[in-house]
């Protein structure tokens, strides 16, 4: 019979799986296979794959010192349960017997009979792994392990390597919980209530959060979910009450719902139907409305134009690595070409319905240099009735590391105290009488 914490392991190697073998993405995995179970065992497959994830490299290299041949890719279930399980003796809080035993019960029952030889290895791989702790530990600490080559390549070359360890090492620990509030709320008696701190744009952060839907303040509609640099670009669109928004690339939503907060009038643009659902709960809860296009930025025809737009467009998501560690198993590489080209195509029809004097906030929870500043160079230079209207310190008071010279700003993963996603934002202007 198995127990509940076996089922847990179990759903954990199923989600892994997914996740390495198939592209699936962390929430979705869970959402289909662990959809089922208690809270409790959901945190714990979620600590324990996430942490998986953000660990591969250095679990893999120490997989490769123990196994004396090299596991092949017939093989590759039985590289999972070890990634689990030296996962869990090495960088979780598992007693060893229990990830030891659930591990080789995991090949005795849940992988295919071929490889059930392969039990005895396992069980003498983790024992080794938890004699050898502290020296293995030592010996493969170095957290670029995680960080595929191609992205480590571009990193250093942007960033230098001391600002790309501060990077890795927060991108590889647990996001807190950053909420955004309606403008009306008080936010030190919120900051009491849910035990938080208030961030330096008027969100509150909380470290601990438990089930959101619990917290004080989510049935009432009084603050959505989104981390402290996803909060900037609608801020410094600068729109106030009766202004006209477009928001492309809008759901799940957050950045439409802080416009509307203000009391602006948001039409929010997205080619997904299921996100654009979030969408309109979200703004249900929140009692706020928006006119709601389920459409490709690409083809959307409006016949008007706005004053303000906001391009919050698709790309690598390597800013947020810390909510989302599959990236780092995911060959992106091949993606960034083709991400970028659809950016750059997305800028182009954001200036086609920018009005003249109008302005365009363009941003991506990315942190590569084509999805960047190589975007808005080009953009640019491909017209000449946009200007930059560079982003000055004071619109970003405890955050004036994050503006680059160009006056654009990039957050990283590191600069703020608990950490925050990594953001690229441009707010450009189109000259009036164009
Ligand atoms: C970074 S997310 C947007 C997050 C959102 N702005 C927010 O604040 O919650 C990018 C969005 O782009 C949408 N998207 C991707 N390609 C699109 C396209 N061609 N036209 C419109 N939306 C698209 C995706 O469905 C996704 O919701």
């Amino acid at each position: 019979m198995m127990n509940q914490k076996n089922d847990s392991r179990h759903l954990s190697f199923l989600i892994l799986r997914q996740i390495v073998d198939e592209g699936a993405t962390l929430e979705s995995a869970i959402e289909n296979i662990a959809r089922d179970v208690s809270t409790a065992d959901r945190r714990f497959i979620r600590h324990l794959v996430a942490t998986c994830l953000r660990r591969l490299g250095q679990l893999d290299r120490i997989i490769d010192h123990l196994t004396k041949t090299k596991l092949g890719n017939t093989q590759m279930a039985i590289r999972h349960v070890l990634r689990l399980g030296v996962c869990q003796l090495l960088f979780m809080d598992v007693p060893a017997h229990a990830a030891i035993n659930t591990s080789v019960n995991l090949v005795q029952r849940r992988v295919s009979k071929k490889l059930h030889y392969l039990k005895n290895m396992v069980n003498a791989v983790l024992r080794a792994v938890d004699r050898e702790r502290d020296a293995l530990k030592k010996k493969y600490a170095n957290s670029r392990l995680n960080i595929p080559k191609e992205l480590l390549k571009r990193w250093d070359m942007r960033y230098g390597e001391a600002t790309v360890k501060a990077i890795i090492d927060h991108s590889l620990t647990e996001a807190p919980l950053d909420l955004s509030f309606r403008p009306d709320a008080d936010l030190k008696s919120w900051a009491g209530k849910l035990g938080g701190k208030i961030l330096p744009n008027g969100g509150l952060r909380l470290e601990k959060a438990g089930n959101i839907k619990d917290l004080p303040g989510f049935s009432d509609g009084v603050w959505w979910v989104q981390d402290l640099a996803a909060q900037l670009p609608a801020g410094l669109l600068g729109v106030s009450e009766g202004d006209e928004v477009l928001d492309l690339c809008a759901a799940p939503g957050g950045k439409t719902l802080q416009s509307a907060a203000c009391g602006a009038t948001v039409t929010a643009v997205d080619v997904s139907k299921r996100r654009l659902e979030r969408l309109r709960e979200n703004l249900a809860r929140l009692s706020l409305s928006a006119k709601i296009e389920t459409a490709d930025t690409l083809k959307f025809k409006p016949g008007r134009k706005w004053k303000y737009i906001l391009l919050d467009a698709p790309c690598s998501s390597t800013g947020t690595i810390r909510r989302h560690p599959e990236i780092l198993s995911s060959n992106r590489e091949k993606q960034l070409e083709e991400l970028a080209a659809l950016q750059s195509r997305m800028l182009d029809q954001s200036v086609e319905l920018l009005e003249s004097g109008g302005t365009l906030v363009y941003c991506v929870c990315s942190m590569e240099v084509e999805e960047g500043p190589d975007q808005i160079k080009a953009l640019l230079q491909r017209h000449s009735t946009l200007k930059r209207k560079e982003i000055g310190r004071g619109e970003l008071p405890g955050l004036e590391q994050t503006i680059l010279e160009t006056g654009d700003v990039q957050t990283l993963p590191h600069h703020y105290d608990g950490g925050m996603d990594g953001f690229f934002i441009s707010r450009l202007v189109k000259d009036k009488g164009h």
